[in-house]
């Protein structure tokens, strides 16, 4: 697969550790299912990292795996646009993780945000072991084994992306060296002809000074082109582009969803704790029961206290789920008290049921069916088993691990 072709491919992943909220859906899922009609979309439901925090509790897993996929499927990713598999199933990453794991620095690890935060929460369990420390090492073998170009993720992902880019950055540097690599490369360069090494060499320059993606883009696409030569020089001419050797591994890049994310009913993130999320598949009651317990603006005291909606939680719920006239509605009868707090819940339960109910439909479809899902699942894998066995194979000829 070509450098221009991994700008295509797009791999995303979540760890099964419970049921899906509506905080996944509006942060995450509702931009998968966005771009798995213009993507070659891998996604990935990552059990071996669930198994990283939840070693002890690892019963539960499989069971997490399945309710997983039946919240994506009832959500709306689409397995005939779609590659949906579990990580386990197709044992490729792990040894992708594990070539990967002999040129990661420690250092790399120890200083990633998520690694400190993590066991700073988690300090009542054990969490020291050798998996939680690799866990973003495992998430950029997920990704560079598909040498996909885009992923994407929530926020607080960015950083293991950056890492993932990291690490293949240092691989290329380190595998995709040759000794004459330049001086190839420039000779590659004469060979695209004089108005098109021009085009090169000023798109190249464009990138690396300005750092201009738009030229990096075009710049591929100008190599793509090039029927005249040889496969090993467009290989080098990708490489050029960015840095200093044959591009073995694509850097990727996050494709951060344009939602802002949605505050949880206590009016913090949303999270996984059963009080501050309303999940995907909660009933018609729990919905509503949520909603009705949500803290308000502490100034309404009283029914005639005129309150101020942005200091308050459902007020944020309506705006991820109510229209323009609601919200209105809403912010005016707040601010003047013509309206009651639970006056105001009630549109806000009406929209969320609404958007959940289809949703919930097909949920139930699949929950019938278990064996539907587990053969989508096995579809998944074994074309995610496909891709990712070219891969390893460049990685393991790049490495020197080839025996013929
Ligand atoms: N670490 C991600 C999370 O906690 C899940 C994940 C696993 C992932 N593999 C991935 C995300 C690959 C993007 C790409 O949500
Ligand atoms: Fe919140 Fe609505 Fe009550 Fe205002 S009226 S405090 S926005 S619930």
């Amino acid at each position: 697969m070509s450098a221009l072709d991994s700008q295509r491919r797009v791999v995303s992943g979540m760890r099964p550790n419970g049921r899906l909220h509506l905080g996944h859906y509006h942060g995450v899922l509702k931009n998968w299912i966005r771009v798995q009609h213009e993507y070659d979309c891998f996604f990935c439901i990552s059990d071996w990292h669930a198994l990283s925090t939840d070693y002890e509790a690892s019963a539960g897993i499989a069971q997490h795996v399945m309710d997983m996929a039946v919240d994506w499927l009832a959500a709306g990713i689409s397995p005939s646009s779609a590659t949906l598999f579990v990580q386990s199933q197709v044992q490729e990453h792990a040894e992708m993780h594990l070539l990967l794991s002999m040129i990661c620095p420690l250092g790399w690890l120890e200083r990633m945000p998520s690694y400190r935060d993590l066991q700073h929460d988690l300090q009542h369990t054990d969490q020291n072991s050798y998996g939680f420390l690799g866990y973003p090492l495992l998430q950029a073998a997920d990704i560079l084994l598909y040498r996909a170009g885009l992923v994407p993720v929530g926020g607080d992902q960015v950083s293991h992306v950056e890492f993932a880019r990291d690490i293949a950055r240092r691989f290329n540097h380190l595998y995709g060296r040759e000794p004459d690599f330049e001086v190839k490369a420039e000779a590659a360069i004469r060979k695209l002809g004089r108005k098109t090494s021009k085009l090169y060499v000023s798109l190249r320059k464009a990138y690396q000074e300005q750092g201009d993606l738009e030229a990096l883009n075009t710049a591929r696409a100008v190599v793509k082109e090039q029927q005249t030569i040889t496969l090993g020089d467009q290989e080098r001419l990708y490489g050029y582009l960015e840095g200093s050797g044959r591009l073995l591994l694509p850097e990727p890049r996050e494709l951060l969803s344009d939602n802002p994310r949605l505050a949880g009913l206590d009016g913090e993130r949303m999270g996984k704790s059963v009080n501050n999320a309303i999940f995907l598949r909660d009933t018609a009651e729990e919905v509503e029961e949520k909603v009705r317990r949500m803290p308000t603006d502490p100034a309404r005291v009283r029914r005639e206290d005129p309150g101020e909606p942005t200091r308050c939680p459902v007020w944020h719920m309506h705006r991820a789920h109510s229209g323009e006239d609601v919200c209105r509605w809403a912010e005016q009868g707040c601010r003047s008290a013509g309206i009651g707090c639970l006056q105001c819940n009630t549109p806000l339960i009406d929209a969320i049921k609404a958007e959940l109910a289809p949703l919930q439909e097909r949920a139930l479809d699949y929950e019938q069916n278990p064996d539907l899902v587990r053969s989508i699942l096995a579809e998944g894998a074994d074309r995610a088993r496909d891709e990712a066995r070219e891969t390893l194979a460049d990685v393991r000829r790049a490495v020197g691990l080839n025996y013929r």
